[in-house]
């Protein structure tokens, strides 16, 4: 095994492999101690989906088949560890593609079997919320964490590790589900959060006054009306240049997280505010969450862009702390589509 920084002392560091295939990336990495990331692979089908414009589930179990092996070792080869090294194997359980879940937790179960260490069950949502504590090992709780990805739009009061207070989420779609929504619609390709956030980038984000819904009222979104206002725009203004509708889009849809998020760490008192998610990598989010958790003389957390996307280092850092708390699962562990964080109101 290679040899990490402190631990020719101790040799105790625990190392875990984590296995990621909840959508359309299938990922794996070795972490230790829940925070220090050895090997990181992801391969993703974006190319393979792009075609049809969204993720074909049947399309992407078949990849994950193929990558799945490849890629966990890769991860193990570029950690530069055995799997004796290892303490024990995480993977997502939930929530996702049913057949892709299927094709990571089989793949961690047998490996477990094989090598005789323990199995961890990772739930997805809370691996995007561990992502900060890969950067950021002492961050302090509580923190507001804005989870936002293509399937969730979360608002969590995290006050202790595995103890999360839902404060809000969306009522419909979710806010990458929007972006990817509006930018099919546009005809500027799948997936449509990083198309969008790029030509933002030359748009004028005030040109169209896009609704900012439920911006006043509670935790809870809503993105659905947004998402048919842009329709409407377009539709009755064909010359609206897309940049425009584009920047104006993203501003509303950040804005109403932004706000949200910053009047929750007001009126909860949190220490810090974290951004966690797909669209947390979106350029406007990322500056937005820093300047107002600096108004506030809070801290706020922005993972690197490549730990809000799916990838399997978030996934080895949530069951490093979850094998602690919970111990291992069993092996006649299955997976759930539609598994939810645990929250308590
Ligand atoms: O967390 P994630 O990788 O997968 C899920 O668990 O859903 O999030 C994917 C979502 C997609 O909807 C994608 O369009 C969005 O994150 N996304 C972005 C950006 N990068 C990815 N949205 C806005 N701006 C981005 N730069
Ligand atoms: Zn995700």
């Amino acid at each position: 095994m290679r040899e990490r920084e402190g631990e020719a002392e101790t040799g105790s560091a625990q190392l875990i492999l984590g296995i990621e295939t909840s959508c359309d990336e299938t990922a794996a990495a070795v972490v230790a101690d829940g925070h220090d990331v050895m090997s990181n692979v992801v391969s993703s089908q974006i190319d393979i989906h792009a075609r049809y414009g969204g993720v074909v589930p049947e399309v992407a179990s078949r990849a994950h088949v193929e990558m799945m092996t490849p890629v966990i070792a890769q991860s193990m080869v570029e950690a530069g560890v055995e799997p004796g090294d290892l303490t024990a194997i995480a993977a997502t359980v939930g929530p996702g593609l049913i057949g892709s879940l299927l094709i990571g937790v089989s793949a961690a179960k047998s490996l477990a079997l094989v090598w005789d260490k323990p199995f961890v069950a990772v739930n997805h949502l809370e691996a995007h919320l561990y992502a900060s504590f890969l950067e950021e090992p002492d961050l302090e709780l509580p923190v507001v964490v804005l989870l936002v990805s293509g399937g969730h739009t979360m608002l969590v009061l995290m006050e202790g590790h595995g103890r999360y207070r839902l404060l809000g989420q969306t009522l419909d779609d979710a806010a990458g589900e929007a972006f990817d929504k509006v930018a099919r619609y546009l005809g500027l390709g799948y997936p449509g959060g990083p198309i969008i956030d790029k030509m933002s980038a030359d748009g004028d984000r005030d040109a169209i006054a896009f609704p900012r819904a439920l911006s006043k009222q509670g935790y809870d979104f809503s993105f659905s009306g947004l998402k048919t206002s842009v329709v409407n725009h377009v539709r009755k203004n064909p010359e609206a240049s897309d940049v425009d509708v584009a920047a104006s889009f993203q501003e509303a849809v950040v804005d109403v997280l932004v706000t949200k998020a910053q009047r929750a760490v007001r009126e909860t008192g949190a220490k810090g505010l974290c951004l966690a998610g797909g669209v947390a990598a979106n350029s406007s989010l990322r500056e937005r969450v820093v300047e107002a958790a600096a108004a506030d003389g809070i801290r706020a957390f922005v993972p690197s862009r490549s730990m809000c996307t799916d990838n399997a280092a978030m996934v080895a850092a949530a069951g490093w702390w979850r094998l602690h708390s919970d111990g291992p699962a069993g092996l006649d562990h299955g997976a759930s589509s539609s598994l939810r964080l645990p929250t308590y109101v």
